[in-house]
């Protein structure tokens, strides 16, 4: 049977770790839409685009040309985007590039296409709210600030990314402020989500946890595509 799984949350929660891991062990499809919100941020820093600016984050939306590929590549007009749109200079201004609705509505309609008729885990701020709205399952992950920034900060260690505590922290803090905030489609838990907190959870724990859910839900059978 066909499945869609939403996750939602603030920066950091965890969800795309998550979301790839559940992904490979359902055998379905995972979308990352925050990979394209970033990717689009990332094509107007290239282009001199103030981010700030919706006007002109707007009008090059005809331009900007967005793939997400099976193994997890983000391409951007073809160039592999994949590494640098998880650099700060990128994941600080993404949040206002997430808020145009005009370049909301454009991925969306890009996100709802992959996602149709095949089994899907999809992560982001309103996929359970606005983009897929009839999914599933609707989980809404979320931990503590500190934790939250203390994971992306020590993930960034790892990659190399050049940066503090504070800063990531801070960042963390900036984004949830405008993700919460926007007008359109913010960043809240669908009403029949089911929340996650894992603060103190394993990634296998939570992992789980998300597996079990579903395994309920369809009741042993196939999930694949
Ligand atoms: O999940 P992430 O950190 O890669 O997301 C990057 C930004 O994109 C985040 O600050 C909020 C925004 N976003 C969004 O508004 N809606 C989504 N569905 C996914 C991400």
């Amino acid at each position: 049977m066909k499945v869609s799984i939403a996750i939602d949350g603030p920066a950091a929660a965890g969800k795309s770790t998550v979301a790839k891991i559940v992904a490979k062990r359902l055998n379905i499809t995972y979308i990352d839409t925050g990979a394209m919100y970033r990717a689009y941020t990332w094509y107007c820093l290239e282009n001199g685009i103030n981010c700030q600016d919706e006007a002109a984050c707007v009008a090059v939306i005809d331009k900007v040309h967005i793939e997400l590929l099976e193994n997890e590549v983000v391409l951007c007009n073809g160039t592999d985007v994949t590494e640098v749109i998880r650099e700060p200079y990128v994941s600080s201004q993404v949040s206002y590039i997430a808020s145009y609705k005009d370049i909301r509505l454009a991925l969306v309609d890009l996100q709802r296409e992959m996602a149709r008729n095949k089994s899907v885990i999809m992560d982001g701020r309103d996929i359970g709210t606005y983009v897929l709205p009839d999914a599933d399952i609707k989980i809404y992950q979320i931990a503590s600030v500190e934790e939250r920034a203390t994971r992306r900060y020590d993930e960034n260690v790892q990659k190399g990314i050049d940066c503090t505590l504070e800063s990531v922290e801070e960042d963390v803090r900036k984004r949830d402020y405008i993700d919460s905030h926007r007008d359109f489609a913010p960043l809240k838990p669908a009403p029949d989500s089911i929340l996650i907190d894992t603060s103190f959870m394993s990634v296998e724990e939570v992992v789980n946890t998300i597996i079990d859910i579903v395994n309920k839900k369809v009741k042993g059978e196939s999930v694949n595509e």
